[in-house]
């Protein structure tokens, strides 16, 4: 994950890989089984620059310590790698709901799931999350969307009603690799032309409060109104 940025304003190449390596080690470990489960993906697996990584996990984690979320909603498991940093962060009687669309993902989620000491905080679902989110029937205080880039707005529109006043959602890789700024985009590129449109939208809603964190690929927090602001 060295060429991701964590710190925008450093030039240098070398300089972010330094800064990484230093804020890493200055954060919580991972643990041993998210290190053998980016292992396991990195050998194994197509596109695993795809799960969040030893910074964000934290950092999902310590939004769960900070908001103390009776209900997450993750949407986009692919390794469970920061379902299980969410878990992690939750109290006792709460719970992370996570939906997975690719069926073959499942041995492998399963595999980690089930060493883990947070497994029964876990609720995995394997389908469309368009056709899931409906049914669930929960109220979530934290949301983290993190599936297809093409999608992203009807991700929100579906889950929004669903959130509670004062919940917050988290939106990944909307900075889209800095493809956000470039100036012409091709009609063909679904993935950045769904970022844009999602930024967009986001930026004209007023029912929330946000800002985008120029976090690895872009994290975007969305802060839902309540009816005292
Ligand atoms: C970026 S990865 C998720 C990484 C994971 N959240 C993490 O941080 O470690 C995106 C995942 O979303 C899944 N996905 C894409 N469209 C989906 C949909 N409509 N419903 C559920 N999952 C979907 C993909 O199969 C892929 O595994």
């Amino acid at each position: 994950m060295g060429h991701e940025r964590y710190l925008t304003h450093l030039p240098q190449q070398v300089e972010e890989e330094t800064i990484d390596d230093y804020i890493l080690s200055h954060s919580d470990d991972e643990g041993a089984l998210l290190t053998a489960l980016t292992r396991d993906a990195n050998v194994n697996l197509l596109r695993p620059r795809m799960l969040s990584g030893h910074l964000q996990g934290r950092i999902l984690k310590m939004f769960c310590r900070m908001m103390r979320p009776h209900r997450v909603l993750e949407i986009g498991t692919y390794t469970g790698y920061a379902t299980l940093c969410l878990a992690e962060g939750l109290d006792e009687d709460a719970l992370v709901h996570t939906i997975e669309i690719n069926d073959e993902m499942e041995d492998f989620i399963r595999k980690y799931l089930e060493q883990s000491p947070y497994q029964d905080k876990i609720r995995l679902h394997i389908g469309n999350a368009l056709d899931i989110i409906p049914q669930l029937g929960e109220t979530f205080d934290l949301v983290f969307i993190d599936a297809d880039k093409r999608l992203y707005s009807s991700y929100y529109d579906l889950v929004f009603p669903w959130v509670r006043p004062g919940g917050l959602i988290l939106a990944d890789n909307t900075l889209w690799d800095g493809k956000v700024i470039d100036e012409k985009i091709p009609q063909s590129d679904r993935q950045t032309l769904g970022i844009l449109a999602f930024n967009d939208k986001i930026k004209q809603d007023n029912r929330v409060e946000k800002v985008i964190l120029p976090l690895r690929d872009g994290l975007t927090m969305i802060w839902k109104k309540t009816n005292k602001i």
